[in-house]
């Protein structure tokens, strides 16, 4: 008999939201003497303590004295050419007058012949030859090109990530029956237990990952997907490389593994990176809900799962639960329940979950390469990864965030020199990880989380800590358990890291905290300065000396986000052309545009406090003359994730993620969904991601 069962959501109730930092109480202690109000920062006294320490900022400057932007920028005009838009609560997507949009590399799109787009529900077998769901970070390889900055602007490999499915729109199963975005069918077997059905789990690894396709821009001016002997899919199944310090080390070792070298699949795909040798990074945010350990739960896990929030009971998806193994597929499903269930680990797959968490690296120009995840740039829920600009015979330099509420900012700096003729991911493979602290003086710190260094030693520095795990056998180990060294080292929990960005011009760092409702009044601090933080913020810091390997930094508050009656963006409240919240999505244009995104949960927009934003939107904002203006709002339900330009910034790419996820169980079951969330196909249509082509009409740069 069919069931149909809810997931248990990773935060009990918001869909892909992330689990908390649960042992986060003891690293307040130190900033709560020093803690500022609310009060006192909305009304300049955190800036106007900064002042100056980002010299040659405008911006800073106008945030430091609360000058409008028109009264710093006398002798330049800003890099906003376009007039504002309005919020939307529209089933379709809108841009400022004089621009234009199309819909490009739907999920369900063949790969292998593009012009088919696969009818709903997919078998696994059509999936796994199709564009997958849940578009996320995105990058445009330009096929001449020689680095992500150059070469062709009309043709090119389009690489996007895939960070989640919905199941209810991918199974015959589902119709007619009572679905929320969160729930997967479900049999009954004998004896009572569930299983699911192995062809539907099979669908769902294949909706997951990565699609790399080749796009070009026809004649008309409508770019479209072609075949091309690169276009390939990489998907929860793929086999996967394990690079880096944690490679054949008893952490990783599997059944189908037992030398520890290698992994399957990729996880909830979120942002991404660009490596100056051109290949891409795809990062695993919320991997951890895709398992269970059914034996064991709370104080009784290994840490390596319990600081991650790997869980007893059934899985995010339950693909444990798969009819089929263990006799098929290697334990392609059971390998998600990851049980201590042999004398040995390379018996069984409780270390499972350690080959997950990583940052991945993907070359999109070789599809016969095997995927390799960089394990020393380390292990959390990584939101995605952001260069500084590799300068010959320097160290590599980069960030990322810990997307789960009251996690940290990591950057990790290469032990070898840059240098352009011999670059590539062994780069990534020897180097220093270190988790920032944020000073409440404007200052911050880089800890190096260096296995022998401070409290990340084979033996516990206090009587009884080995009890708590305070203890690693190597470098592997600190970095397979890495929020939890960072925890020893007194890093900053803040509320919720996601998307970093790098203004080249000038080496300052963006990062967006999207927000972060369990932060206390007790826990409030600078860098995170509201108790119940709804709207989130964000931070930008320029490293000491202006030299990105420093273990220094100066940081400020770039922008308050929230409603006009509490929010600030260089000393003023955002108007009605401004207000967002939850930004996400971040990126630079080579012209020095910051591309803000926001992520509202499908749980909360259009309702409450969160219905004066809209739907999920996008801005623009020149940080150097401080203006922000909103420039694109998407459709219903959706995120708006993912945002790259063509060379020549004349196309620009964005991506709508989970369109419908807004839909009702009991809307759902009706099949009445029309005006519900059906974009881009429209009428009775389920919803499906995808990605948002813009041009301007007078073939003009974007946002310019
Ligand atoms: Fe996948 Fe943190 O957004
Ligand atoms: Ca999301
Ligand atoms: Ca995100
Ligand atoms: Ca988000």
């Amino acid at each position: 008999m069919q069931k149909f069962t809810n997931g248990v959501p990773m935060d009990g109730g918001n869909g892909d939201e992330p689990l908390s930092n649960p042992s986060t109480a003891p690293h307040f202690q130190e900033v709560l003497a020093a803690r500022i109000s609310r009060r006192s920062l909305l009304q300049g006294g955190l800036a106007a303590a900064l002042g100056g320490l980002f010299g040659g900022s405008a911006a800073f400057a106008a945030m430091s004295e609360g000058e409008s932007p028109t009264t710093i920028t006398p002798d330049r005009v800003t890099l906003l050419g376009f007039s504002p838009i309005p919020v939307s609560r529209e089933d379709t997507v809108h841009v400022p007058p004089g621009y234009r949009t199309q819909v490009l590399a739907e999920w369900g799109r063949s790969l292998s012949n593009p012009e088919r787009l696969y009818a709903l529900p997919l078998t696994a077998a059509e999936q796994a030859d199709a564009i997958g769901s849940h578009h996320d970070g995105m990058h445009f390889f330009p096929i001449e090109g020689s680095d992500p900055h150059h070469g062709s602007s009309h043709s090119g490999l389009l690489v996007i990530n895939h960070e989640y499915v919905e199941p209810r729109y991918m199974h015959a199963s589902a119709v007619g029956q009572p679905l929320n975005r969160n729930a997967f069918p479900t049999v009954t077997g004998e004896g009572g237990h569930l299983h699911r059905h192995s062809a539907e789990v099979l669908t769902e690894m294949a909706g997951h990952g990565v699609s790399v396709m080749r796009i070009e821009r026809d004649p008309a001016g409508r770019w479209v997907v072609v075949s091309d002997p690169r276009n390939r899919r990489i998907t929860a199944t793929t086999p996967m490389e394990i690079a880096g310090p944690v490679r054949g080390s008893d952490r990783v070792k599997t059944r189908y593994s037992p030398d520890g070298t290698r992994t399957r699949g990729t996880l909830n795909n979120c942002a991404h990176g660009v490596t100056p040798w051109n290949t891409y990074l795809t990062c695993e945010e919320n991997w951890a809900g895709y398992f269970r350990n059914r034996a064991q739960s709370g104080d009784d896990q290994p840490r390596e799962h319990r600081r991650y929030g790997v869980r007893a009971g059934v899985s995010r998806y339950g693909w444990e639960l798969a009819a089929g193994d263990p006799n098929h597929n290697h334990h392609l499903y059971a390998r998600f329940n990851a049980v201590a269930s042999e004398a040995r680990p390379e018996q069984d797959f409780r270390n499972e979950p350690n080959g997950f968490g990583w940052v991945v690296e993907i070359d999109p120009f070789r599809p016969e390469s095997t995927p390799v995840k960089r394990t020393h740039l380390g292990r959390f829920a990584h939101e995605g990864v952001i260069f500084q600009p590799a300068v010959e015979g320097k160290p590599l330099v980069c960030y990322s965030g810990d997307d789960a509420r009251n996690e940290y900012i990591y950057k990790f700096v290469s032990a070898q020199p840059y240098l352009r003729e011999s670059a590539g991911g062994h780069l990534l493979d020897s180097g220093t990880l270190y988790v920032a602290k944020f000073t409440d003086d404007g200052s911050g710190e880089w800890l190096p989380l260096v296995w022998g260094q401070g409290p990340l030693q084979p033996q516990p520095l206090n009587q009884g800590e080995e009890r708590d795990g305070h203890c690693f056998l190597d470098q592997a180990d600190v970095l397979v358990n890495t929020r939890l060294a960072a925890d020893l080292l007194g890093a900053t929990p803040m509320d919720r890291p996601e998307w970093g960005a790098v203004d080249s011009a000038t080496g300052q760092v963006y990062f967006t905290l999207t927000n972060n409702t369990s932060r206390t009044q007790d826990a409030v601090t600078a860098a995170n300065p509201r108790a119940n933080n709804r709207w989130g913020q964000i931070i930008r810091w320029q490293e000491a000396g202006g030299d990105p390997a420093a273990t220094r930094f100066h940081w400020d508050l770039f922008i308050l986000a929230g409603p006009s009656d509490d929010s600030r963006f260089q000393g003023q409240p955002l108007d009605a052309s401004q207000i967002f919240n939850s930004p996400d999505g971040l990126w630079f244009d080579p012209d020095g545009r910051l591309w803000i995104q926001t992520d509202m949960s499908e749980s909360v927009v259009n309702t409450g406090d969160w219905a004066q934003f809209g739907n999920n939107q996008m801005l623009a904002c020149d940080p150097q003359h401080g203006d922000l203006r909103r420039f694109f709002t998407g459709c219903l339900g959706q995120e708006t994730t993912g945002v790259v330009t063509t060379p020549d910034q004349r196309t620009m790419f964005v991506n709508q993620q989970h369109p419908g996820a807004t839909i009702s169980a009991e809307a759902f079951a009706s099949g009445q969904l029309a005006g519900l969330g059906n974009w881009p196909l429209g009428g009775n249509h389920y919803g499906r991601s995808a990605t948002v082509v813009i041009t301007k009409e007078d073939g003009g740069v974007v946002g310019g």
